[in-house]
Parts: structure tokens; sequence; C-alpha cells
């Protein structure tokens, strides 16, 4: 396997935290810090965030995202935002299937996988989360849960529409736990996904697959988790919430 073939990708994930002031601040805080970053930096916001978050990052290296987006383009869903309403506005990343959506919202794997076509077809790159709870890791079945999620979410999902497509490996048990996975597991797994993935669009589109590792990834542990062959990067919660913490993530990719 040759880590080249493909471009790390380093993302934070604000989840429901900050305002579009704060957003601002923070981003002014993490430019100068990321500017010489050798990987991508994205930063996925709330969705009030995302205009100041433009704003703010404007000629930078950092690029926006939102957090979820819905499978229509318009029409009678109060309170949710179309993948086609955050193109409008400039944004290029968008996080679907976060297992804070599933768990707390209802998303499930047939509704994560409408609204990964919603955002391809709005020109979004999306950043697929997949991963395992605790219990399921426990009773041995983590490769077949984590195939599973990955094969219905990229379900009628071309190989050149894959190019915008990255996948973020998050076992459940290891989000905002301070329990990170170890760099084995998180390899494992993603390499599993990858397997995955070259079954369905065969190896050289597996190979060019960035495939993130998230959970508990902080200043400390990020060097050996992005050292594996297979972990191309970070879905970043906490950490990314702070500008240094976030730019030594940042740094340690761009190795
Ligand atoms: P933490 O980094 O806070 O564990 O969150 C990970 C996550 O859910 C990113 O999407």
């Amino acid at each position: 396997m040759n880590k080249t073939l493909r471009k790390a990708v380093i993302a934070g994930n604000w989840k429901m935290n900050k305002t579009p002031a704060e957003a601002k601040a923070l981003i002014e805080e993490m430019k100068p810090l990321v500017s010489d970053a050798d990987c991508d930096v994205v930063l996925c916001v709330p969705y009030v965030d995302l205009q100041a978050a433009l704003e703010a990052s404007e000629g930078s290296n950092i690029k926006i995202g939102a957090e979820n987006c819905h499978w229509e383009v318009s029409g009678a869903y109060t309170g949710e935002v179309s993948a086609e309403m955050l193109k409008a506005v400039g944004v290029d990343y968008v996080i679907i299937g976060h297992s804070e959506r599933r768990t707390y919202f209802g998303d499930t794997d047939v509704t994560v996988q409408k609204r990964v076509r919603a955002a391809l077809d709005a020109g979004l790159t999306v950043i697929l989360c997949v991963g395992e709870y605790l219990e399921q890791r426990e009773q041995g079945i983590t490769t077949e849960i984590v195939s599973m999620q990955t094969k219905i979410a990229l379900g009628g999902v071309s190989e050149e529409e894959l190019k915008r497509v990255i996948i973020a490996y998050e076992p459940v048990w290891a989000i905002g736990t301070g329990r990170t996975a170890t760099a084995e597991q998180a390899n494992e797994v993603n390499k599993a996904i990858r397997d995955v993935v070259a079954t369905l669009y065969g190896q050289a589109a597996a190979d060019g697959l960035t495939i993130q590792y998230g959970g508990s990834m902080n200043a400390k542990n990020a060097e050996e988790l992005l050292a594996q062959p297979d972990v191309d990067g970070g879905l970043i919660g906490g950490a990314s919430l702070k500008a240094a913490d976030f730019s030594v993530i940042v740094r340690a990719a761009s190795k």
C-alpha cells in the first residue's frame, strides 16, 4: 500500500460549539499556525458559523465544511439545510453520517446514503463517518458493521464521484471519551474499509481513497495514529476547538 497515492486530510468537527464571532476569532488564530501544512485542512462548523468561517478563512489554506445536510434540494423540511444551499454559500465539504447524528437524530444507513447522494449531486466533498459501538467491538463484529455502513452509504456512488468522498473511521466508544483506538486498531479497521472499497471499485480507486481516523485524536497521540499506513488523516472533535492543539495535529499529518 502506497500512502503517497493519497493526500492527508485533517478536518475539525466543531459539533455544536462556537458563535460566529468565536468562529472568526478561532480561525484567525489558526491561520498562521497551519499555513505551511502539507495536508488538506478543513473545518466543519455549525450552519450559523459558515458565513463567518468562510470570510475568516478566505485566502488561506483552510477549507470550510458543514456538519450535515438534508437529501432534498428544497421543500417542506422545517429546520433542515440542503446540500445545494451549502454549495451556494461557498462550502466545499460536508460531514455525513456522524455517529452523533445516527445516535441522537435518527440517521440510518439509508438516510446516510440519501444525504451522500445529495451532497455529491451538489458538488460537495463528503466526509462519510462509519464506526462501531463498544458492544459491537466486543462481539467481534466491527468489520461487518463498518463494511455494511460503507457499502450502503456508497450505494449508487460512481468511481468518478468516489474521488469526492473521504471516509472517517470513528469508533463510537472513542468519541469524546479520551479513549483512543490504538494505532493498530485504527489501522486494522481503516484497512478493512479500504478492502471493502477495493471490492466495490477496484484496488486503484481504493488506494486513492483518503480514510481518516477520528475519536479522541489529540496533539499527543496524532503522530502515532497518522504514521499508520492506512490512516490518511483525522477527523478531530475536541482538539479542533483549540488552535494550538489542532495545529500540532496538522503538523503531524504534514510529516
Ligand atoms: P473527539 O475528537 O472529541 O473525540 O470527537 C471525534 C469526532 O467525533 C469527530 O467527528
